[in-house]
């Protein structure tokens, strides 16, 4: 029942193995559903601790899923459950990783240096057809595509957390990504169950263009003391409807995701005033204190 807007021509590319590399929030999240929606998937991440806390996170969250999709129907709901386990194959190297892979969905942390090594690396041992795709929130396409010779073959698949959840997938299309790769991008994104929406390859995409500045602009707003943490949080859930306040969403997001972007938006604009630093923000992510995932951000919470 999920639909997009967006016309396909009728050139197919079957996306049926995917590799997502990074077993963090995100990465977990995007095989999480890829697994429930057919495909075969294989996580991937150097650490084998990450991989185990990405599988416990994922039968969690499945569990969650099961719940609402089959209710009291506990035979289709356990059935539903084992097949997508099933589907979900977890490695710690990234060469044995992809000899079938139709897609690779890169979800690593925000470092380019990193990006680029595993793209490099990808790209001498994935099959001539697999198809590249960053789930970047701050960086250019162009600017990871760039190591590889499959610029055609290279697009943007942004997932929002948590991706079990949030009905979007924004599609990044470089002037060098091919149509054909295009529109496979927004068929497995709406075979995921997303809405696709197409954005250029520009800072921020969509959704992080708007969103970011916007977030920022409430760390500063907090920073200035015009407003307590919960009051600024209420108001815009009360007054703007939003599921989230702006500094609860930041801690959810995690605060280091939201400082690479903004550093590195700064970096390229050093006058826009949108991107200046927040000294306030710097320190909690100094301190180490990133949010909901490390039990601390601007709130506390429990560890699970
Ligand atoms: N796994 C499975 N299901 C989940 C889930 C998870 N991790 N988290 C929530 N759910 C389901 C619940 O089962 C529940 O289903 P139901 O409505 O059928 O009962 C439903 O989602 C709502 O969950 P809760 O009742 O627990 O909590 P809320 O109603 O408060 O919703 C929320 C939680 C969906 C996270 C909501 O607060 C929200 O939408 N917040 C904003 C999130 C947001 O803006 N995300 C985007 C961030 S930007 C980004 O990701 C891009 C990156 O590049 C920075």
């Amino acid at each position: 029942h999920f639909s997009t807007g967006i016309k396909l021509s009728n050139k197919n590319v079957i996306i049926k193995n995917v590799t997502v590399i990074g077993g963090g929030i995100m990465g977990g999240g995007i095989a999480q559903v890829a697994a429930q929606t057919g495909h075969n998937v294989t996580l991937v991440d150097v650490s084998e601790d990450v991989l185990k806390n990405s599988k416990s996170k994922i039968e969690t969250s499945l569990a969650r899923v099961v719940k609402k999709l089959f209710g009291d129907n506990k035979e289709k709901g356990e059935l539903f459950q084992k097949e997508t386990m099933g589907r979900l194959n977890y490695r710690t190297s990234l060469v044995d990783s992809v000899n079938e892979a139709d897609l690779v969905v890169e979800a690593v942390v925000e470092n380019i240096d990193i990006k680029h090594k595993v793209f490099t690396q990808l790209d001498s041992v994935a099959p001539e057809h697999t198809i590249f795709a960053s789930n970047t929130s701050s960086f250019l396409i162009k600017d990871m595509a760039k190591v590889t010779k499959r610029l055609d073959r290279f697009g943007g698949l942004h997932f929002f957390n948590p991706v079990t959840v949030m009905k979007l997938v924004e599609v990044i299309k470089m002037p060098e990504t091919s149509q054909e790769t295009h529109e496979a991008l927004i068929k497995f994104g709406t075979t995921m169950g997303k809405t696709a929406v197409e954005a250029k390859d520009k800072d921020g995409f969509i959704v992080n263009r708007l969103l970011i500045p916007y977030l920022m602009d409430s760390v500063r707003m907090l920073e200035r003391g015009d407003a307590t943490a919960r009051d600024i949080d209420t108001a815009m859930k009360l007054g703007s409807g939003h599921p989230m306040g702006p500094i609860e969403l930041v801690d959810y997001i995690g605060l280091d995701t939201c400082k690479f972007a903004l550093d590195g938006w700064h970096q390229k604009e050093p006058n826009n005033p949108t991107y200046r630093p927040i000294a306030m923000l710097d320190k909690l992510v100094s301190e180490g204190k990133l949010g909901v995932k490390t039990g601390a951000g601007f709130y506390e919470y429990k560890k699970k």
